[in-house]
C-alpha cells in the first residue's frame, strides 16, 4: 500500500475563513484507490511553509504527495513554482492528461497552472483548489499514476499494457 498526504494550500482555509472542503475531497478519493493516506495538511499560500512541508513528506518516504489549491492565477498562487524547486524530474505527460480530460468540462481548466513531478521515490502532482476541479482532475489520472509508481519504487518494470 503506497503512502500518500494531502496538502491544502489556501490562506482562506489556513486562517479558517473557510471550511477545507478540498481536501477531504481528495482524501476519500485516494483512499478509494487503495492509498494509505496519512492526513490533510492546512498550509497557507506562503513558499516556505509550501516548501517546508514538500521537503518533509519526501524525506518521510511518502509515495504520493497531492497538493489541492494555489495553481491559478492569483498574486499568491505559487504552488507550481514551490513544486517545480522540490523536484528533479516533471512528468508532464500527467498534467497535460488532467488538462485534456478537464476540458472536457469546461475550458477554464487551462487556467491551473498545476505540474507533476519525481523526487526520489516520491510523486507530487498540483490539483486545483475547488473540490469540483480537485476530484476531476485526480480522478483522471488516478488509476494510472499506480502503474508509474511502482515503476518508481521498483515494484514493476512491466509496461505491458
Ligand atoms: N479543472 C476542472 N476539471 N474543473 C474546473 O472546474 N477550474 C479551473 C481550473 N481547473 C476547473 C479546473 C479554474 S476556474 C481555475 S482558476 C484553476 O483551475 C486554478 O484553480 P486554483 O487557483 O484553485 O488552483
Amino acid at each position: 500500500m503506497y503512502k500518500a498526504i494531502v496538502i491544502t494550500v489556501s490562506d482562506r482555509c489556513y486562517k479558517k475563513e473557510r471550511e477545507d472542503l478540498a481536501g477531504p475531497t481528495v482524501k476519500q478519493i485516494l483512499i478509494e484507490n487503495g492509498y494509505d493516506v496519512n492526513s490533510v495538511v492546512i498550509i497557507p499560500d506562503e513558499k516556505e511553509y509550501v516548501i517546508d512541508v514538500l521537503k518533509k513528506s519526501v524525506e518521510d518516504n511518502i509515495n504520493f504527495i497531492v497538493t489541492t489549491g494555489g495553481t491559478g492565477f492569483s498574486k499568491r498562487d505559487i504552488t507550481p513554482e514551490c513544486t517545480k524547486e522540490i523536484i528533479d524530474r516533471d512528468v508532464p505527460g500527467v498534467a497535460e492528461y488532467m488538462r485534456l480530460k478537464s476540458f472536457e468540462i469546461t475550458p477554464r481548466a487551462m487556467l491551473s497552472r498545476g505540474l507533476c513531478g519525481i523526487k526520489n521515490n516520491s510523486l507530487i502532482l498540483n490539483l486545483p483548489g475547488s473540490p469540483k476541479a480537485a476530484k476531476e482532475n485526480l480522478e483522471a489520472v488516478v488509476d494510472t499514476l499506480k502503474h508509474g509508481l511502482d515503476i518508481l519504487t521498483s515494484k514493476s518494470s512491466d509496461c505491458a499494457r
